[in-house]
Formats: C-alpha cells, structure tokens, sequence
C-alpha cells in the first residue's frame, strides 16, 4: 500500500521553483491496478519518481511524504519518502519512462537480472541456480531464455519493454510503477504489454501504478484512476464510475473530448493551455479553462475531498461551496 500524504514537490531552477507535485493526498491499495492520468507535462512522472522515491536534484519534495507498507514472506514493512530505496526490487519496482535508460547499453542481459538481486539472496544461492530461476521466470512470461545473452540494442522495442517488465517483477515486488510502458510502440505490442502487466497483477496480487497520458489504456486495464492536471490531482475513483460519471469538470471535459465509435460529430477539444507550473494561477489551477468557474474558484484552493464513497474530487462546486 502507498499512502501519500499531503506531498508537494517542485523542481529547483535558476529561474525559480516549478511546482509540480501539489499537494497530493490519497492511497493506493494492495491489489489494485492504479492508473495516473492527464495531459502531457502536468506532472504524472515526477509524482510517480516521488512514489519510488529518486528525489534527486533539482528535484525537491516541499513538504509530506509517501509511506510504502504491506507484508512480504511473512513479516511486515514500512518505509517511507527517504527510506524506500531501501526496498527497491524487492518491495517496489520502477518501469520508467522511456524506459530503455534503465538497461545498461553495453551490458547483456543476463548480468542485468542477477544485478538486481538483493546481496542476501545471493549468499543464499550459486549465480548457476539464480540464473535458472531467471530462465523459467523468462519461461513464465513466453520470453526465450536466449534473451539473457543479448544486449539491449539488440531487441525490438516491444521484447526490451517485456524484459524490464520481467526484471521489475522477478523480485515479487508489492508495488509495480509503470511509467507510460506503452507509449512508444505500436497498437498491437502496446496490447501486449498491457496484458502481460494485468496477468502479472493478477498472479501477485499486488499494486500496480500504471502512469499513461492515454485514457483508452487506463479504460483497458485499470481499477481506479487519479486524472492529475497542473501537478495537482484534481478526481479520483473507480474507472468504470469516472467514465460513466465523471465529476470534475476537468476530467468531464477529457472524457467529453474522447472519441466515440460511430459518433461523427466533431469532438471538442479543450480550448486553452494549461497554465505554466512555475507561476501557476491562485485557487483551482484549473480556473483560467473551467467553464463552470466562480470568483471563489481563482481565490481559494479547492479542497480534495470524498464526495461520496470512494470517489474523490478537488473542486468548490462539488464540495458545496461556491455555488
Ligand atoms: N529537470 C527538470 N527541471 C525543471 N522542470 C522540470 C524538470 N523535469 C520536469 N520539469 C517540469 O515538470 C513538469 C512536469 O513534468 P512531468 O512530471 O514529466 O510530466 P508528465 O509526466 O505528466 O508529462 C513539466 O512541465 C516540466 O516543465
Ligand atoms: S473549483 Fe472552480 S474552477 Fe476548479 S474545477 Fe471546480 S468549478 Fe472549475
Ligand atoms: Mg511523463
């Protein structure tokens, strides 16, 4: 489980702070696929890099901090923001964006995985037999054992996102971070590699966070969705009641923007830009685009609240103020 508590993050640049991360409050379940939604540049990777914890410069958590907890081989763990590395691979695992950075270009394969061991299961085992486990691990997941010889460059796009998969998960980890492990490959691998992360929750039943800018892979495969927009995490709730439902007027507007099949009439996107995170505007960050904004809403952050169970939501109009 993740529980991120009141996280602020910003980066620190010579033209002054971005803010980023604002504000962020709310848990990720075990068992659980949790999608991260919005647009491009609203902050989605950088909280996802707060989760892992890689808070490295010029990236600053303001204020909070995320607390990493659960049950592993029999006994209980707790980390939180400054300590999970400690648990890196072995409670918790990172798929970044662009991910191929994580593969060391002139190392092959097999060295990768049996660097990612933890030194106590080393001692426990010859390299011989950890190498074994990884082969019918691989097995597992239809990839050849081959691969384990190979260099990086030396696999198609869709083979490399399968093999970091594998590695982020041989450890059993009890979160998966995903960051846009899709976005570069084309539709027919993407649904691959979707479903192989889904088959993978579901035999860990553990926490997957599964961050995309694409709407159409959280309907496919998440539980629930946090929409984020301007680094602040404006709606959370189950997917299958946020797109039948959705209440905030942002993530209304994202899935009135959706296509549909059949529908030829012309979608509207939404007009306007997000606002920039190094000055953003007072109150709701989305104010300056919301066609339902009040006075009160460029005055006041709006609150995220639960409006009823389990669906949450950081806007006046739906906490009863600023009608
Ligand atoms: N190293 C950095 N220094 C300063 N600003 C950064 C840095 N990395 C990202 N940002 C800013 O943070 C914002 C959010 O980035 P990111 O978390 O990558 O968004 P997303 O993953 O949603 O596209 C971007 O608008 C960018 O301007
Ligand atoms: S708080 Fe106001 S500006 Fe923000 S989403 Fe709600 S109505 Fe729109
Ligand atoms: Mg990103």
């Amino acid at each position: 489980m993740l529980q991120i508590d009141h996280l602020s993050a910003s980066y620190k640049t010579i033209d002054g702070d971005v803010h980023v991360v604002q504000d962020a409050n709310f848990t990720i379940y075990d068992n659980e696929i949790f999608g991260i939604a919005g647009e491009s540049g609203c902050g989605k990777s950088t909280l996802l890099k707060a989760l892992y914890d890689i808070i490295e410069f010029p990236l600053q958590v303001d204020s909070g901090r995320v607390v990493l907890s659960g049950e592993k081989g029999g006994k209980s763990f707790t980390y939180q923001t400054g300590q999970i590395r400690k648990s890196w691979w072995n409670n918790i695992s990172y798929v970044p964006q662009a991910a191929m950075s994580v593969l060391n270009p002139i190392t092959k394969l097999k060295s990768q995985f049996l660097d990612s061991i933890p030194e106590e299961d080393k001692k426990r085992e010859t390299p011989q037999q950890t190498l074994q486990r990884v082969q019918q691990y691989l097995g597992a997941l239809n990839l050849s054992p081959e691969v384990l010889e190979a260099y990086p460059f030396q696999l198609s796009g869709g083979m490399r996102q399968r093999v970091i998969i594998a590695l982020a998960t041989f450890m059993s980890p009890n979160v998966v971070l995903a960051d846009e492990p899709t976005t570069a490959l084309d539709v027919v691998v993407q649904r691959g590699i979707l479903m192989l992360l889904m088959r993978l929750q579901k035999q860990l039943k553990n926490t997957m966070v599964l961050v995309s800018h694409d709407l159409g892979v959280h309907y496919q495969v998440t539980d629930r969705i946090g929409i984020m927009y301007s680094g602040k995490m404006m709606e959370i709730g189950k997917t299958t009641e946020l797109f039948a439902n959705p209440r905030h007027p942002y993530t209304q507007m994202l899935i009135g923007a959706l296509p549909r099949v059949g529908d030829k009439s012309q979608r509207v996107g939404i007009p306007g830009s997000p606002p920039p995170l190094k000055n953003p505007p007072p109150g709701c960050r989305f104010a300056p685009r919301c066609p339902k904004a009040t006075p009160l809403c460029s005055a006041q952050v709006p609150e995220f609240r639960e409006i009823s169970p389990g669906h949450f939501a950081a806007c006046h109009l739906l906490n009863g103020e600023g009608k």
